[in-house]
């Protein structure tokens, strides 16, 4: 059993390292989108593989403005905010869910303004027209005939977009999307795949596949973790008890799968990993299976979530994980990993991996 007032200092701490990474970060190296580190470093040459990255930095400032209360941050959040505003009628990505919640919906939030919340909206409404009537799911960024379990993420801001303009064929994609990506990436154990691919003339589904998995028919920690944390998103804006069904079977397999300090490998089911640990989808599992306790009803169940969470978090704010005793480290959370198979970001710190985990901290804080 964790200890809360225990957990919190250690929040607390965390943040405070937090804020000096990222001020290092702005102050160094301005207007740079940094995706994973190398040895460390924010600023490289490595591939990008695609442009999914560029909310996460200033998702993080506004948790810190939310944290602080500062100036500082703020000037910085809505600066960085500015600077993916184009980024609403991106038609090349299925990221926008993650490009402008973080961001334009965290400063909506803080102001009201609707103005900010049009920017919102019209990013959800470019997300829709990826969908394929044919198959019934929005394609990912790598072919028409490809959907990928990553957009169970983004498919929350078709919801939003929905809700907020009365558009019933929006709700209807968002919907079709979630029980296409149920029925077909997520397995009767809870597992999920990371990838379908479809035959674009008829529709069909014709099988699973993986990028950044081990193998076609294994699981892939952070894909798990993306749709326990999205299911449960959609089961939010919608009731529907299909999707918290998923989420908890998401949820039951990483608890049943991952050694007790809750931070699994990057695919439960290689043996012999080449890396013991995935830190991002542990972040990104934490702050879904909070979200999941909040929702999923049933008291000891919402109490099991949320102590396996604040395990999860306990690791990760452990000097392991967390990089405060790691002298020249630039990122906040260390063992994470973009994508194995090509080398991109292996054992390192991943912009995604900080924000969910700053994010976390927040909760346990009592901010979120
Ligand atoms: N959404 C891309 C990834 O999880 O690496």
């Amino acid at each position: 059993m964790i200890d809360r007032a225990a957990l919190q200092e250690k929040c607390l701490r965390a943040m405070d390292f937090a804020a000096i990474q990222l001020r290092n970060l702005i102050e160094n190296h301005p207007d740079y989108f940094p995706m994973y580190t190398q040895n460390g470093q924010w600023k490289h040459s490595g591939e990008a593989w695609t442009n999914w990255c560029e909310g996460f930095l200033g998702g993080q400032l506004w948790l810190l403005y939310q944290h602080t209360e500062e100036d500082y941050w703020r000037e910085k959040a809505e600066h960085y905010s500015r600077l993916v505003e184009h980024r609403k009628t991106d038609r090349n990505v299925h990221d926008l869910g993650f490009l402008f919640w973080s961001t334009w919906r965290r400063w909506y939030e803080f102001t009201g303004d609707e103005s900010i919340n049009d920017v919102v909206v019209e990013a959800g409404q470019t997300l829709a027209k990826r969908f394929k009537e044919k198959g019934q799911y929005l394609r990912s960024f790598v072919a028409d005939e490809s959907l990928f379990i990553d957009i169970m993420m983004n498919v929350g801001i078709i919801f939003y977009a929905a809700d907020e303009t009365e558009d019933e064929d929006l709700f209807r994609i968002a919907m079709q999307h979630c029980l296409t990506s149920r029925r077909y990436l997520v397995r009767g154990d809870g597992s999920t795949s990371h990838e379908g691919l479809f035959n674009l003339e008829t529709g069909e589904f014709i099988r699973q596949s993986t990028h950044q998995g081990w193998r076609d028919d294994s699981s892939w920690a952070r894909g798990l973790a993306w749709s326990l944390y999205g299911f449960s998103t959609a089961y939010r804006f919608t009731g529907d008890p299909r999707f918290l069904q998923v989420s908890q079977a998401n949820a039951n397999f990483y608890i049943e799968n991952t050694p007790d300090h809750g931070v699994p490998q990057n695919d439960w089911e290689e043996e012999n990993p080449r890396n013991p640990y995935e830190s991002s989808a542990a972040a990104i599992a934490a702050s879904g299976l909070i979200n999941l306790s909040r929702v999923v009803g049933d008291p000891a169940l919402s109490r099991y979530y949320e102590a396996y969470a604040l395990q999860i978090i306990d690791t990760l704010t452990g000097s392991q994980f967390l990089a405060v005793d790691t002298p020249g480290w630039e990122g906040i959370l260390k063992h994470g990993m973009y994508h194995e198979r090509k080398g991109l970001g292996v054992n390192e710190s991943v912009m995604w991996g900080d924000y969910f985990f700053l994010e976390a901290v927040s909760k346990v804080l009592g901010y979120e």
